[in-house]
């Protein structure tokens, strides 16, 4: 199979660590993600992605559900949902799935402020970089973030991204165009995989986790990812 048709026709997928399993959004999932939406707006604005044509009108809940699952089905993202201990707790998107000689996409990502410091963002940064390193056969997964954004910069950080340099007025955030820091890991520096590597340091940096060792976890390349097509669990 070639490799994006590889990810068109592997999705909708979903990939577990511990409490973490990320999972297509779906529509039966509105309220849940416009009351966390709701809860966390503050929170999210100085980081979220704002159209920069102002009159632009914000997609609804309906509509970006079915374009997430259009973009993943012509191979170019792969948007999932955080849920944590069975709770609607962030996203992570990995966009702009690139082919050719490139074989790049970057990854992009939140979770709610009352679940904020546990690791879920870096496990789920980890989950979602094996699955294109070893399963899509993408080369190159990157982080772009806003030099403001400490937290942010602790998860490249702490999973060992690799610092690239700053991209001048990079991305519209917050109602403008924003500078930011890109990081990016190609898969030959994480030959064991980056589950695994984070599950190493976890049980210092995130202890609640409880991420201890890569046998516990579903999702690492020597465990392989859990591969969902309706509700039959293939892919092993
Ligand atoms: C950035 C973000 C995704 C990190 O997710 P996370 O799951 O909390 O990640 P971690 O648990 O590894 O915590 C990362 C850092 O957040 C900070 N942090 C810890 N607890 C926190 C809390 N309760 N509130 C805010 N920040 C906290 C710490 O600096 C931590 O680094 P440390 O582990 O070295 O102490 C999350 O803060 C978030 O969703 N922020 C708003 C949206 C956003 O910034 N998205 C990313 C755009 S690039």
């Amino acid at each position: 199979m070639d490799r994006p048709g590889f990810v068109r026709r592997s999705w909708p997928i979903t990939l577990e660590a511990g409490p973490i399993r990320l999972r297509p959004l779906r529509l039966r999932d509105g309220r849940a993600w416009r009351s966390v939406r709701t809860a966390n707006a503050a929170w999210l604005a100085p980081w979220e992605a704002t159209p920069p044509v102002p009159s632009e009108p914000a997609p609804r809940f309906g509509q970006m559900v079915r374009r997430f699952s259009q973009e993943a089905r012509a191979g170019r993202m792969l948007p999932f949902v955080i849920d944590y201990q069975g709770r609607l707790a962030g996203q992570i998107n990995v966009a702009g799935i690139t082919w050719g000689s490139l074989r790049s996409a970057s990854i992009g990502y939140w979770v709610d402020q009352d679940l904020a410091g546990r690791g879920i963002v870096p496990t789920a940064v980890a989950l979602v970089s094996d699955y294109c390193f070893f399963e899509v056969g993408l080369h190159r997964v990157e982080l772009n973030i806003r030099p403001e954004n400490q937290p942010s910069l602790r998860v490249a950080h702490k999973l060992g991204f690799r610092p690239e340099g700053i991209r001048k007025r990079f991305l519209h955030i917050d109602g403008d165009w924003r500078d930011h820091a890109s990081f990016a890991l190609n898969r030959e520096e994480v030959p064991g995989g980056l589950l695994a590597r984070w599950v190493s340091v976890s049980a210092d940096l995130s202890p609640g986790l409880g991420l201890t060792s890569p046998a516990a976890t579903k999702g690492a390349p020597q465990q392989s990812h859990q591969s969902q097509k309706g509700s039959a669990a293939t892919h092993r």
